[in-house]
């Protein structure tokens, strides 16, 4: 079955208060219309068209490497009309399914049982059952069950708007016959509009038995219309990859504290204190200890090493067994080998430090080789940056940097040297050899402080 996916995304999102236009705005780091791209791909849809229409093409524009054709609606003109303009774009589909830009939880396996219980009829209507039905389309039933129209909340009879049953707006229908369905939609009713709902009414009085299916939660189904309902769906979508997290053998000290935005992978036994956000792609190995306000970001952190509080690891690599904070920052390309000790305050960029070395306090480190069980001494800066080029740094094995060391890039300190603390290295320092680069010094008998000369 070849199955075209019609999204709508044409609505302004006045409620959004905001230049951005409503599909563009994040949930878990990535627009609402990625969402509904990705469940569309899920489903192995043959061809998507979105269409678009306040905003301009800055909607097209997020999505220039989405595989999706792109309908413009100039006229908002209902849902019916606007179903209407991605029709050309899904010629030669069997099927087409209706989803909506704004309603971003909807999972691939709802949509999945609905296409297939609607299998063996010509249009399936996602539908639910809410306490407060106020403002959506009502499902109205004949004394048999069958459906057999939807009315909108504001061209309903009293009696109507006590049906509790209401239209999702997700339908998914046989492409001819929608397409001729539309074609007879007209706009007399309250709003004006091009109702998608009323083909519903078209096909029973055809003699087409329409099937309902419904979500597992009313939050897949929930569309967003101002900030307020984003957050809800953002902490709602939160929670579910927080509780599939727990479900794999990871402790969350509260799983109400975690964001993910992107795709976090954890082994077993990994423990993630509260407060963690995590960016793109971040893989943690088993026995991981992350702890409190943590930020990381395509990374990927050792079995078995320590992440401490306030620490923000980004584009980075930790080994095992290694402990990294508090307040440390790993910066893309830092790649710190096994059982490394990175401290607070120490900035890591584009540098290799192999398996044991330590710098615990305090220091910069931007491109720089340094070997293994080297030790880097507190306040210790590679000056890796001239004014106009970069610089390495290269510290052999077992070396020692003694405090407040200003390594002069591109320099190499040998394996086994020692740098006297205070020292401004810019030539290569030997290896195995003391290595002292600062003022000798020296002490002034008889000197005297000056004295405070008296007041007048
Ligand atoms: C619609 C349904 C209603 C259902 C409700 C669920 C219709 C007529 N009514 O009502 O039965 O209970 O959704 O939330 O379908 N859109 C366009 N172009 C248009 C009009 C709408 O792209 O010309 C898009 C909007 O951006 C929005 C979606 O379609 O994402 C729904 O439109 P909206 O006007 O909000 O419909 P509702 O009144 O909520
Ligand atoms: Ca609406």
């Amino acid at each position: 079955m070849k199955l075209g996916v019609a999204i709508l995304a044409a609505g302004k999102g006045t409620r959004m208060r905001s230049a951005l236009p409503k599909v563009l705005h994040p949930l878990a780091g990535r627009p609402l219309l990625r969402h509904v791209l990705d469940a569309a791909d899920a489903l192995g849809a043959a061809r998507i068209c979105t269409v678009y229409g306040h905003g301009g093409e800055q909607v097209p524009m997020a999505f220039a490497d989405a595989d999706c054709a792109w309908a413009e609606q100039a006229e908002r003109l209902g849902t019916g009309h606007a179903v209407q303009q991605a029709l050309p774009a899904l010629d030669g589909m069997e099927r087409v399914l209706v989803l909506y830009g704004d309603v971003p939880l909807i999972e691939a396996e709802t949509l999945n049982r609905l296409i297939a219980d609607s299998a063996h009829t010509d249009l399936g209507l996602l539908t639910m059952t809410l306490s407060d039905p106020t403002g959506y389309g009502r499902i109205v039933r004949d004394a048999s069950g069958k459906v057999e129209r939807i009315v909108e909340h504001k061209d309903a009879t009293e009696e109507e708007r006590r049906i509790t049953e209401v239209n999702t707006g997700i339908i998914v229908a046989d492409r001819a016959r929608l397409a001729d369905w539309l074609s007879r939609v007209s706009n007399d009713n309250v709003q004006r509009e091009y109702y998608l709902t009323d083909v519903i009414g078209l096909a029973t009085s055809e003699g087409v038995h329409v099937v309902t299916a419904e979500p597992e939660a009313p939050e897949e189904v929930a569309g967003v219309n101002d900030r307020a309902q984003l957050a809800e769906l953002e902490r709602y979508h939160q929670r579910r990859v927080a509780e599939c997290l727990m479900r794999g053998g990871t402790t969350l000290v509260d799983p109400a504290r975690i964001d993910v935005r992107g795709i976090l992978e954890c082994e077993r036994d990994v423990f993630l204190d509260v407060n963690l956000v995590c960016e793109g792609r971040v893989r943690i190995d088993a026995d991981v200890r992350i702890g409190p306000n943590c930020i990381l970001k395509d990374c990927e952190i050792g079995h078995g090493s320590e992440v401490l509080a306030n620490s923000i690891i980004e584009g980075a690599k930790v080994g095992a067994g290694a402990r990294i904070g508090p307040f440390a920052r790993l910066r893309p390309g830092a790649d710190v080998g096994r059982g490394c000790h990175i401290g607070n305050f120490v900035e890591i960029k584009k540098s290799k430090v192999a398996d044991g070395s330590k710098i615990n306090h305090l220091s910069y480190i931007g491109d720089a080789d340094i070997g293994s069980g080297v030790n880097v001494g507190a306040g210790t800066i590679t000056c890796n940056y001239d004014g106009a080029n970069k610089h390495r740094t290269v510290i052999g094995d077992g070396a020692f940097i003694g405090s407040n060391a200003a390594l002069v890039a591109p320099v190499e300190i040998g394996a086994g040297a020692t740098i006297g603390a205070g020292s401004v290295v810019n030539r290569a320092a030997p290896p195995e050899q003391l290595t002292l680069a600062r003022a000798p010094q020296k002490s002034i008998r008889g000197w005297r402080r000056p004295v405070k000369e008296p007041k007048t």
